[in-house]
Order: structure tokens, then C-alpha cells, then sequence
């Protein structure tokens, strides 16, 4: 069966931005999901062109309103490419086809009798393209999805009969439960059509930037109304109304948006296909919105993220992994330095680039660099047997896009090739002249990689190619089929030294968000020079913080402080802490605990033992208490 996924098409009346690049990158990583598993797919993604809020930004901007459309649209695209979106048309609504599919669609709904003329009079708000009745306004003047002034319009206009499938309608999203996904975001559907339909006015007559009506209809006075225009574009893009060869792909499988535009998608958009005699999408998956360090994104602040700022200071693989990581598909999300460089820390440089780095070390000192798989079940059966029953767990993740569970499975195969070298330790194992032993645990590694790589190519394409041609094969449904599908094991081959993947990153790469800094008046500008106790954040970092976990913990004989701890913080060997808590903390009493631990401190000795780092606690008249974390970390997690 084929496939067919889309992203709301944008509009051109600014450059593109954080949230336009996530909902691009969801898109995306499912598209290529779908491909790698062999599926027939169609991804599309365009511009939004028409409507008065283009028009006028156009005349702000000084330019005519195609030229302008142009040039925003080419942005969006040149972003796209650089940021290789696999999509398989880029569609812009100022397109002839389009026109004449939506005109074509017009056509078919008035024929109908879905569409008539009358007078519209109601607050209109340029800025959603959308009208709204006196109740619905805020303080009986602001629109209430975006804030702004309304302005009263009384016109002519065409209108589409949304009223005749309220009922329809009602019964699909009974009949269909995984319509609207998530399925929370469901109810506020199903109220608003409860609440009763009015019917659309589907044409404007108060400006000329829009799809002219039909030849049949002649009526010159009008142009379609932008949310017509606009939806039709998941149909006009696989030809419908012109050439239809590819109207096989639909029904799409799903079509994303952001939480905002959900009303559009899930009521007016189903309702037109009723009307044009078409099938419904499968799922609208509507996502949440992201904020900047807590705070909403605005020209206004100047804190709007740009993608194309964040992926030349950390790379766009990066940020496609952090933003489908962070946040479960549905919820909101926040875009802060810290949690992105903790991630790219903590999980692409520690548990996936050390990985690869470390079995690129082994095998150039045990094998010349060869690698062969032929005792990998002799001796790692119990790892290859867990990392199957992951493997098989993915797809559905994928498929209930819950994108950030899918990662967070797919990154235990990196725990289980973690803690096999940790156990097996091939260096001892090569010491006892154990070399099949050795050789075993670095190939299962190895075959740990390559399946994780194929499953993570999705979400990071570039970066899983680089450690496929690292480990002398090709990410494509072929190997797909072999590795995950059969489960088959790499072949002999040898492994390529490739330079570190994830570099680790100490500080923030770009300047933090003008509200994210401390206020910038003239008088807080001298306060701040005269606190000489502050320091720069670059100074923080210098401090490596990180949790630990208390593997053995003992009193130091003759010391009334001190106890002995060794302390895992996910390195190669427990790190030796001596501390001055006896008198607070039994020794038994910390084993298994975590604790947060100060990593790179000069080692000291106390009491002629060697103490490799310092555990944060805090102390007062009523004594000291450690420092931990709320909840239970990797250890080695960076606190930051
Ligand atoms: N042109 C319409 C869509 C028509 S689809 C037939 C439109 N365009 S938009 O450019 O304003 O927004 C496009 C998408 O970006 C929407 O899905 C919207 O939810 C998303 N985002 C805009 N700001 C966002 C965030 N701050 N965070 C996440 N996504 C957000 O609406």
C-alpha cells in the first residue's frame, strides 16, 4: 500500500523558523521511515501563497506580490535542500496546475449544490484568514486564536454548506478514533462541531491576491477564500483536477500541522473531500508548539529561533534529533542551549559516538581492523536475542508517531553494546588469549551499530550513512531487509577510522535570546559591572559536573570524616572518591545511591588515599545533606 505524508504548506509572509523546521523534520523522518521499509511514498511540503495577509506584507515590503511570493518561497525551499528534505514535490499555491485543480474542486462542490451565494457579514482577522462571530471575539474586538485586532467585513461571498456534514463528520471520528492523533487532541474537535457548524465563506471579494473563481462560475468580483485554496493543495499536488497520475497516493496515510491549524485540517479539509466524493486522510497528527528558554517566539522579543542559525552552529542532524527527541508528538516543546547541548553530550557523543569510536580502536589493536561476526551468537546469543526484541518493538512507535519513545528504545541498544564491552572487557579477554572472545564482543558491537544506524537513518540520515560506510554497508530497504527484517549479521569486512562523529560541546554555540539574558538597562549594565563575585557562563562550564552512582562505599580506618567510595560515572573504571560525610552517611546507606559529583578536579590525596573527584552537598546548622538528582540518571549524565 502506499503512502502518502505532508506538511501544512507555509506561508510566504516571513522567513522560516524553528517550528516550520520541526514539522518538516517529523514529516521527513517518517517519510524516510516508510521508504526504508520499501513503502511506495509521496512526501510533499510547499508555500502558501495567496490571501490578503501575503498581500500586504508584499506592499510592506515594497515589492509586487508575485515577486515577493517568490522570493520567500525560494527561501523556504533553499532551506529545505540545504537541510536535505527528502520531499518529493515542493508545491507553491501560486502554481497554474493548482489553480486550476482548486478551480476544478470549486467546480465540483458548487455542481453539488455544496456551494451558494449570499452575504457575509462578520470580524474578519487578516492575520489567520478567518472569520469569527461576535462571541468568539475576546473582549468583543481580538481574535481569539492569535490576539489581534478584527476588523467588521460585510461582502458577498460564496459559501461552502459546512452545516450539511456536521453529522458526517461526527460519525467519522467515532468510526475512526486514530483520525485525529494524538487522540487527546480529539475532544476539542468533536466539542467545536458540537457546538454547531456555520457555513464557510469560501470566497473574498475585498481583495485580488487569490485563485480566480471557475471559467463555468464567472464571477470576476471574487477570489477563493485562502483556506480553500490552501487545502486543496493535498490533492492539486498529486495532479487532481489536471493530470491525475498520481492521485494513487491518496488517501494521504497522514498529514501533519501544528496544534493551531488542527480546526482546518480535521473539519473543513474532511469536510470538502466529502463534498468532492473523495476519502478522508487516515490521521491528521497535530504537534505542539515550541517556545524559546520558556518563552514564546516573537519578531516582536527577537528571540524567534532560526533553523538555519542553530544547524550552522550544531549542525542540522543535530537539531533534527534533539527536536524529535525532546518533546512526545503532541506536547509543547522548549528550544534551550542546554537541553540541546546536554543531548548532544550526553547521547549522540557519549552512549552513540564513543560506541563506534571505541570498537574503530579495539579492532585496529586485536584484528588489523577486521571485523567478523562468525562467534557472535557462540558468545553474545543473550545480547543479540535483547537487541531483536527491540528492534521488533520500533515500527510501532513509528507508526503511533510517538517519535521520541522510538529514540529512547533505539538508544538501549547502545546501553546493551555498552555494557557488553564494560562485562566482556575484550582487552582482559586478550590478555587470557581469549582472541575469538575478544573479536566476538567488538563484531557484536559492531552488529549493533549497523542495525542501530539503519533504524536511527530515518531521523539522521547523513550521520548514519557516514558509520554505514564506516561499517562497509549501505543504508536502503535492501539492508533493511537483511539486517532488521531477517536479522542477519554483518558480513567479514573492515571497519573505516572515521573522525569522532559528536564532537562534545562545552558551551553555547550561538548568542543566547536577547530575554534569556540578564536585563539589559542602562542601570542593571552597572550593577552587573560592579558585582565583582559574578562570573561568565563559559566559566561554569569549565566545571564538569556529572551523576554518579555509589558502586562500594567503606569508613576509612582512624578518620571520624571519611568514607571511601567508589563512584561509576559511566567511564571505563569506577572513579575513587574520598568524602567528609561520615558523620551524616552510613557507608551502606549510599550504596546504589546517586550522587552529583564534580568530575574534573586535579585528584587529591586524603589520608594518603587518592580522591578522583569532589560529591556536591550542601550544609547547614542541621547538618549535610547530599546533592541529587529528582530523578534516576545514566551515570555520567551531565548536570548543567
Ligand atoms: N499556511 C498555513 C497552513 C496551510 S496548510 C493547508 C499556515 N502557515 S504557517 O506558516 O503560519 O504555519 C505553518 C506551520 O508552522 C503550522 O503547522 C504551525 O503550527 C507551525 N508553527 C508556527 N509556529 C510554530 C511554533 N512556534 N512551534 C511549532 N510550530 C509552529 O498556518
Amino acid at each position: 500500500m502506499s503512502k502518502y505524508i505532508t506538511t501544512p504548506i507555509y506561508y510566504v509572509n516571513g522567513e522560516a523558523h524553528i517550528g516550520h523546521a520541526y514539522t518538516t523534520f517529523i514529516a521527513d523522518s517518517m517519510a524516510r521511515y516508510e521508504k526504508l521499509k520499501g513503502e511506495d511514498t509521496y512526501f510533499l511540503t510547499g508555500t502558501d501563497e495567496h490571501g490578503q495577509k501575503i498581500e500586504e506584507s508584499a506592499q510592506k515590503n515594497g515589492k509586487p506580490t508575485q515577486l515577493f511570493a517568490d522570493e520567500i518561497s525560494a527561501g523556504f525551499k533553499n532551506l529545505w535542500d540545504e537541510f536535505e528534505i527528502d520531499y518529493d514535490k515542493f508545491i507553491r499555491t501560486t502554481d497554474e496546475d493548482h489553480k486550476k485543480g482548486v478551480q476544478k474542486a470549486f467546480e465540483v462542490m458548487y455542481a453539488k449544490g455544496d456551494i451558494y451565494k449570499d452575504f457575509y457579514e462578520g470580524h474578519y482577522c487578516v492575520s489567520c484568514e478567518t472569520f469569527f462571530t461576535e462571541t468568539q471575539l475576546v473582549d468583543g474586538e481580538f481574535c481569539p486564536d492569535c490576539g489581534r485586532s478584527t476588523n467588521i467585513i460585510k461582502e458577498e461571498s460564496y459559501f461552502f454548506k459546512l452545516s450539511k456534514y456536521e453529522d458526517a463528520l461526527l460519525k467519522y471520528y467515532a468510526q475512526n478514533p486514530d483520525f485525529i492523533m494524538p487522540r487527546s487532541r480529539a475532544s476539542e474537535v468533536i466539542n467545536f462541531v458540537k457546538g454547531g457548524l456555520r457555513d464557510l465563506s469560501v470566497t473574498r471579494t475585498s481583495f485580488t491576491w487569490g485563485v480566480q473563481m471557475p471559467e463555468s462560475i464567472k464571477d470576476d468580483k471574487h477570489v477563493m477564500y485562502v483556506w480553500l485554496d490552501a487545502l486543496m493543495n493535498y490533492i492539486t499536488a498529486l495532479g487532481y483536477g489536471t493530470d491525475e497520475a498520481n492521485m494513487h497516493y491518496w488517501p494521504a496515510s497522514i498529514q501533519f500541522v501544528g496544534k493551531d491549524i488542527l480546526r482546518f485540517h480535521a473539519i473543513y479539509w474532511p469536510a470538502f473531500l466529502m463534498s468532492l466524493d473523495l476519502p478522508l486522510p487516515k490521521h491528521i497528527g497535530a504537534h505542539g508548539w515550541w517556545t524559546r528558554d520558556g518563552e514564546k517566539m516573537s519578531k516582536s522579543k527577537g528571540n524567534v529561533v532560526s533553523p538555519r542559525e542553530v544547524a550552522n552552529a550544531y549542525g542540522v542532524e543535530n537539531l533534527r534529533y534533539f527536536m524529535l527527541r525532546e518533546v512526545p508528538f503532541g506536547q509543547d516543546g522548549d528550544f534551550s542551549q542546554r537541553a540541546f547541548i546536554d543531548r548532544i553530550n550526553s547521547e549522540l557523543s557519549n552512549d552513540l559516538g564513543n560506541l563506534l569510536n571505541r570498537i574503530i580502536g579495539m579492532s585496529g589493536k586485536y584484528s588489523n581492523f577486521e571485523i567478523d561476526s562468525v562467534n557472535v551468537l557462540k558468545y553474545h546469543k543473550k545480547e543479540i536475542d535483547a537487541v531483536n526484541i527491540i528492534l521488533d518493538s520500533l515500527d510501532a512507535f513509528m507508526e503511533n508517531i510517538q517519535i521520541h519513545r522510538y529514540l529512547e528504545e533505539l538508544w538501549k541498544l547502545f546501553s546493551i553494546g555498552n555494557k557488553a564491552i564494560e562485562e566482556h572487557a575484550p582487552w582482559v579477554k586478550m590478555k587470557e588469549n581469549k582472541k575469538d572472545e575478544a573479536l566476538a564482543t567488538v563484531a557484536l558491537v559492531a552488529n549493533i551499530l549497523a542495525k542501530a544506524s539503519i533504524m536511527l537513518h530515518p531521523v539522521m540520515p547523513r550521520t548514519t550513512n557516514t558509520i554505514a560506510d564506516a561499517l562497509s554497508f549501505s543504508i536502503n530497504s535492501s539492508s533493511y531487509n537483511e539486517f532488521i527484517i531477517d536479522k542477519k549479521l554483518l558480513k567479514l569486512f573492515n571497519i573505516k577510522v572515521v573522525p569522532p562523529l559528536f564532537p562534545r560541546i562545552e558551551e553555547p554555540l550561538m548568542p543566547e535570546a536577547p530575554s534569556a539574558q540578564p536585563n539589559i538597562s542602562e542601570k542593571s549594565d552597572e550593577i552587573l559591572e560592579e558585582k565583582d563575585n559574578l562570573i561568565e557562563i563559559g566559566q561554569f562550564f569549565e566545571t564538569s559536573l556529572k551523576i554518579g552512582v555509589v558502586i562500594e562505599a567503606e569508613e576509612v580506618p582512624k578518620s571520624k570524616k571519611l568514607l571511601k567510595l567508589l563512584v561509576d560515572l559511566g567511564e571505563e573504571k569506577p572513579r575513587q572518591v574520598v568524602a567528609g560525610i561520615k558523620e551524616f552517611y552510613s557507608a551502606d546507606s549510599l550504596l546504589n545511591t546517586q550522587v552529583c559529583v564534580v568530575a574534573n578536579l586535579k585528584p587529591a590525596k586524603l589520608m594518603g588515599m587518592i580522591s578522583e573527584g569532589m560529591l556536591l552537598a550542601a550544609k547547614d546548622e542541621d547538618g549535610l545533606c547530599l546533592i541529587r538528582p529528582e530523578k534516576s540518571k545514566k551515570p555520567g549524565t551531565p548536570i548543567g
